[in-house]
């Protein structure tokens, strides 16, 4: 899949699928968007490789700019976000709504969740603009003791009218 940012002429934003060849670039995103949890090696290893996850990379120009991760629990039958980044050089043009919205279309539970620290309010605005709302908060979930907000986002289900209760579940996944 190949998204074009038509909004920037000039400058063709890219979200593909992201593998295990991405290591250095989502190493070097996570140093520089995540200063305070920055994940390790062994982590960046499992998201870019481990099955039933959905990983997109945002690029620019062949530069690997941004980076989403999504991974279904089916006990909470909703889709987590994992991360997202962007690269500071190329925040606040879209790109992380895009690599968002290209995540939610990849992915089908009902739910889609994600936890950001209290004090993220950029990301928080994003993902309120994208329709997720306050769920819950856990309180000292950060290493440093701050709050993390739970976000949720009801995906519409497709009417299921006529359907055995066998292929419902088919089809909510
Ligand atoms: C959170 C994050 C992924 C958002 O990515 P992004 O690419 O900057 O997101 P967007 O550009 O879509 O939106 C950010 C802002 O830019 C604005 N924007 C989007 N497109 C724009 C454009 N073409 N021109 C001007 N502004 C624009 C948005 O309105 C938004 O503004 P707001 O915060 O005032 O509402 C990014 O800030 C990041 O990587 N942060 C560090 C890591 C992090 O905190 N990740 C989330 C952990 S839960």
């Amino acid at each position: 899949m190949t998204l074009d940012n038509t909004d920037a002429p000039g400058s063709p934003v890219k979200i593909v699928p992201a593998t295990w060849r991405d290591l250095g670039g989502l190493q070097h995103l996570e140093k520089l968007s995540f200063p305070q949890d920055a994940w390790p090696l062994w982590d960046i290893i499992g998201i870019l490789t481990l099955p039933d996850i959905v990983r997109l990379k945002a690029e620019v120009d062949d530069r690997f700019v941004g980076f989403i991760a999504i991974e279904y629990k089916p006990k909470e039958e909703a889709d987590w976000i994992a991360t997202i980044g962007v690269l500071p050089g190329f925040q606040g043009r879209g790109i992380g709504a895009m690599l968002l919205n290209a995540g939610e279309v990849r992915t089908h539970a009902p739910f889609l969740r994600l936890c950001v620290r209290a004090s993220n309010l950029t990301a928080q605005r994003l993902y309120t603009r994208c329709g997720y709302y306050h769920m819950r908060t856990w309180v000292r979930y950060y290493h440093d003791g701050e709050d993390a907000i739970v976000m949720e986002k009801n995906r519409p289900q497709p009417a299921l009218v006529g359907v055995d209760s066998a292929s419902k579940a088919d089809r909510l996944r």
